[in-house]
């Protein structure tokens, strides 16, 4: 499954590779550049209109990027990742598999960051094309000649882009090789790898939770539904109760019997499950970089399509945690099967729960492809922490309220309250319909807009991008 993951990092400061970048913050720097007199005029000269100079010897190629250290840190990061992409192209072009960074005025950061963005661009998935179509570009070495990263550093970037490989790749799998079981075997196969425990319950023990939103929303499949638990308790965790991440694992989304209207609003819909692969590459990481918190990620999963038995609208559905919902859109199938994992994490006591979703249409037309839509009531410092990982990483999470108001739209005549609300507002009243759910600190991020996009978004490739598994990385090591 994984097979996107074979690159090396590594530190040495002898340059070797056919490549080699110079990262600069400073167009003077230009000058301390071993250029000939020639090579040195017409770097100049590309400098006054590009942010990367390619000079292409006979023998070896030499980039030299640019990076605007007056920028905010966050931007500036950014644009390193963003000249590491461009760099990726190159090198995809001229079919060179490795490259040396050497970054005059030490900036780890800036180096690693350039380094992410060329990892990142050189994602593609290409498992499905045979062997005469493949590509057979393949970034392989990354090498830090005179940057004062650490093993320790190249060791965390390596993993965290495993990480995204991986979850790209799950999203970019359909649902014809990715059913409910597949996918939770797919976990399985993570936390052998990574050391965390997964154990996957299966429809007799789901059935047995009386989780009736998965169960309900599974009727009109042929395949079953699974429930995955996967838990990272090193002995050495900072937090006494678990953070708990929840995961949506809809592996197709037609929308049942309120069939999608098709064309394009369900021919990516192999996507709907993008949560589920953002919070298990995120324990991943955790596990594989031996973060020091007890974690636990829960992922509910199914299909949703119409069939002989599947739910329909105007059905009153008993949830895991007891309440009672009218279904007034099989569509709105997400917050049913999250609503149960989201009562099930009580049972933990967790310190804060994160819930990942491509929940509403609704996010994704408040903010586009380049932002998370975040609620929830951990409180300010909690929120303004996620925020400051969003900038960091570029990951970025815009704040939706959650109030009262907008829980009206979600009372029902017969039954505790139904899953859909408002047209207006759609993200925020799915927002709500969870919040009834919990009982403890808790974020929901709306990630419909980022999760998978049609056009590669510069080291953001298209298809699944792994929206969300860099942000909760940044914000997790930042408690760790
Ligand atoms: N999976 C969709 C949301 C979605 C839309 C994800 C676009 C990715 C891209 C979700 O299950 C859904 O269908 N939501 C409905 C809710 C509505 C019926 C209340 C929507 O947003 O239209
Ligand atoms: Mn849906
Ligand atoms: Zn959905």
């Amino acid at each position: 499954m994984i097979e996107n993951t074979k690159f090396q990092l590594s530190i040495n400061s002898q340059t070797s590779a056919f490549a080699r970048v110079y990262l600069i913050f400073d167009r003077t720097v230009l000058a301390e550049i071993p250029f000939t007199e020639n090579e040195a005029t017409y770097a100049l000269k590309q400098f006054e209109e590009n942010e990367l100079v390619i000079v292409n010897r006979y023998n070896e190629l030499i980039l030299v990027a640019f990076a605007d250290p007056l920028k905010v840190k966050g931007v500036f990061l950014e644009q390193c990742r963003k000249r590491g992409n461009e760099i990726a192209g190159i090198l995809r072009k001229e079919k060179i598999t490795g490259i040396d960074i050497i970054v005059p005025a030490a900036n780890p950061k800036a180096g690693l960051a350039l380094a992410e963005g060329l990892l990142l661009g050189s994602y593609q998935f290409v498992k499905y094309q045979s062997a005469g179509n493949k590509k057979v570009w393949n970034l392989e070495t990354v090498n830090f000649a005179g940057t004062e990263v650490s093993e320790n550093d190249i060791n965390l970037l390596t993993i965290q882009v495993e990480a995204v490989f991986i979850a790209r790749d799950l999203v970019n799998e359909p649902a014809s090789h990715l059913n409910a079981e597949k996918l939770a075997e797919s976990f399985s196969d993570m936390g052998y790898e990574a050391g965390f425990s997964t154990a996957i319950f299966h429809k007799a023990q789901i059935e047995h939770l009386k989780m009736g939103g998965l169960l309900a929303v599974n009727l009109g499949s042929i395949d079953p539904p699974t429930f995955s638990v996967m838990e990272w308790k090193p002995a050495d965790a900072r937090n006494a109760k678990p953070i708990v991440l929840v995961g949506k694992g809809v592996v197709f989304d037609t929308g049942g019997l309120s069939l999608k209207p098709t064309k394009d609003s369900m021919d990516y819909m192999k996507c709907d499950m993008a949560g589920s692969a953002v919070v298990a590459s995120v324990i991943y990481f955790a596990a594989k970089a031996r973060l020091p918190l007890h974690l636990i990620a829960l992922v509910p999963s199914t299909d949703n399509r119409p069939d002989g038995n599947a739910y329909a609208p105007g059905d009153v559905i008993y949830m895991h945690s007891g309440k009672t919902v009218e279904v007034l859109n099989t569509d709105a199938e997400g917050r049913l099967i999250l609503a149960d994992a989201l009562s099930f994490a009580k049972d933990y006591h967790p310190e804060l729960v994160i819930d990942v979703a491509t929940l509403t249409g609704a996010a994704a037309m408040a903010i586009g492809q380049h932002g998370i839509v975040g609620m929830g009531n951990a409180g300010e410092t909690t929120f303004s922490a996620l925020k400051q990982s969003g900038e960091n990483v570029y990951e970025r999470v815009v704040e939706f309220p959650l109030w009262d108001e907008y829980g009206e739209s979600i009372k029902s005549d017969i039954a505790d309250i139904k899953n859909i609300g408002s047209r207006e507002g759609g993200a925020i009243s799915a927002g709500k319909f969870l919040e009834k759910f919990v009982d403890y600190p808790w974020i929901h991020l709306d990630i419909a807009g980022p999760a998978f996009i049609n056009a590669s978004d510069h080291y953001r490739t298209k298809g699944g991008t792994a929206s969300g598994v860099r942000l909760l990385i940044d914000f997790l090591r930042g408690l760790a």
